[in-house]
């Protein structure tokens, strides 16, 4: 089979990783991928300039792609799905209107509201009067989130009503670090853990990926501002059998029911965000249409089964035929980021030390490019440095050895993915 991948990230470097292993396919295709995801057997990297559908569909028609995947969520939102098999043509991925409970914050609420889903309380607003008079009516922390994309820049967790008001008034003027949004989401602040639950979905068919959990915040500790995710590990206790059972009934089959109800038919990776509060009730952070990055990275480290089977099964609609099969070791992914990474940072500084290895570690691209026979940095979070171990414990200091060995200057990462697991210091251990 031949295979188009679109997207550059870590998680689209895991997902070609994973295909690349299959038996059944004999060439991969990637727009525009990354120095990373080139080096991978049977890949090659193709760039177009400001790709547009059409665009898509012109390759995969010209060079005979009998399935492609999306990894990010901005085509997915846009309809490439639809556009696809309008031309007949294969492509694993949710089509656009489910891909809604991604691309916008107030669907999604609407959706979970109707299911009678778990979630935060929430309004929604459209000025900042209205907002602002809401805002003194809470307590806070308060969570303030733009509708739409923003690569997990939009949510604000805000203190002091005066920074909150400031904020609501920046976002609708556009003013809030280039993040500005005619909707905004106003929501309470839950405390709990966080954890990620990830299935494939075909119709009613719903079959979970490995656990996982994600670290948002870009400091130790989890503190500091929100980032697209600084790190993760997998299986995560936070999802045992009890909880994922309840996740299953309580949270997707009711979101996929809203969905039907409403002419919707999910097809693809459903991820819901989840923040479990200390009596273990799950509720919904967010949901996301498509793999999380670098929760990808982690779950996919571990996956045995072929990754191309798990897609051609979801996209033909017989999910229920399939059974995932896991390696038994622990995974954790460690993000080397770029020094003011989620704001500005800096790009085009040479990478040293990849061409060490450790068993059992790989390292997954995100922004970087090839130059001149090096690798240079061209991104917010630039590697997602993973290992497998026989536990946690072993995985993470393997993951964090191999991250050593790698340098540049302006490196960041977080010194404790895995640590509240490792060391059993969840709210309700
Ligand atoms: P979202 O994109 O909605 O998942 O938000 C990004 C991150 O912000 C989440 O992963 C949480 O860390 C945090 N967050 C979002 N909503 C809430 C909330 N209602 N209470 C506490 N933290 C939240
Ligand atoms: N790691 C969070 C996300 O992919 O949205």
């Amino acid at each position: 089979m031949n295979i188009l991948i679109i997207g550059s990230g870590g998680r689209e470097h895991a997902i070609a990783w994973k295909v690349s292993q299959s038996k059944i396919v004999s060439k991969i295709y990637a727009i525009p991928g990354n120095p990373g995801i080139s080096k991978e057997k049977k890949v090659e990297n193709f760039e177009i300039e400001n790709p547009s559908i059409q665009d898509y569909i012109r390759f995969a028609k010209s060079k005979n792609i009998d399935l492609t995947i999306v990894g990010p969520e901005a085509p997915l939102v846009d309809g490439i799905v639809d556009e696809f098999k309008k031309n007949n043509l294969k492509i694993f991925g949710p089509c656009k209107a489910a891909s809604q409970l991604e691309g916008s914050k107030s669907f999604c609420k609407d959706i979970l509201n109707s299911g009678k889903v778990l979630t935060a309380k929430h309004e929604t607003f459209t000025d900042s009067i209205s907002a602002s008079k809401y805002i003194k009516k809470q307590n806070m922390p308060i969570v303030i989130k733009a509708d739409g994309l923003a690569a997990g820049k939009g949510v604000f967790i805000v203190e002091e009503e005066e920074t909150a008001l400031k904020l609501i008034n920046d976002l609708f003027t556009g003013n809030a670090d280039g993040i500005s949004s005619s909707v905004i989401v106003i929501e309470e602040f839950l405390k709990g853990e966080e954890a990620s639950f990830i299935c494939l979905v075909s119709g009613d068919s719903i079959v979970p990926l490995a656990s996982s959990k994600d670290h948002k915040k870009l400091n130790n500790g989890d503190t500091g501002p929100n980032t697209g995710g600084m790190g993760a590990y997998s299986p995560t206790s936070l999802i045992d059998e009890k909880l994922a059972n309840k996740v299953i009934k309580e949270i997707i089959k009711p979101t996929l029911y809203e969905l039907k109800k409403r002419g919707i038919f999910y097809s693809g990776f459903l991820y819901a965000g989840l923040m479990i509060d200390k009596n273990k009730n799950p509720y919904v952070l967010e949901y996301n249409c498509r793999l999380g990055d670098p929760e990808a990275q982690a779950i996919l480290m571990r996956l045995e089964s072929d990754i191309v089977e798990l897609f051609l099964s979801t996209v033909d609609n017989e999910l229920e035929k399939i059974k995932i099969l896991w390696n038994e070791y622990a995974s954790c992914t460690v993000v080397l980021a770029s020094e003011g990474y989620p704001g500005k940072y800096k790009k085009n500084i040479k990478i040293e030390g990849l061409e060490h290895e450790i068993s059992g570690t790989k390292i997954f691209h995100a922004g970087t490019k090839f130059e001149n026979g090096s690798i240079y940095t061209n991104g917010g979070r630039v590697l997602g440095v993973t290992a497998l171990g026989v536990n946690l414990q072993v995985a993470q200091a393997k993951a964090y050895d191999r991250a050593n060995q790698v340098s540049w200057e302006g490196k960041i990462k977080r010194h404790d993915i895995g640590e509240k697991e490792i060391r059993g210091k969840f709210i309700f251990s």
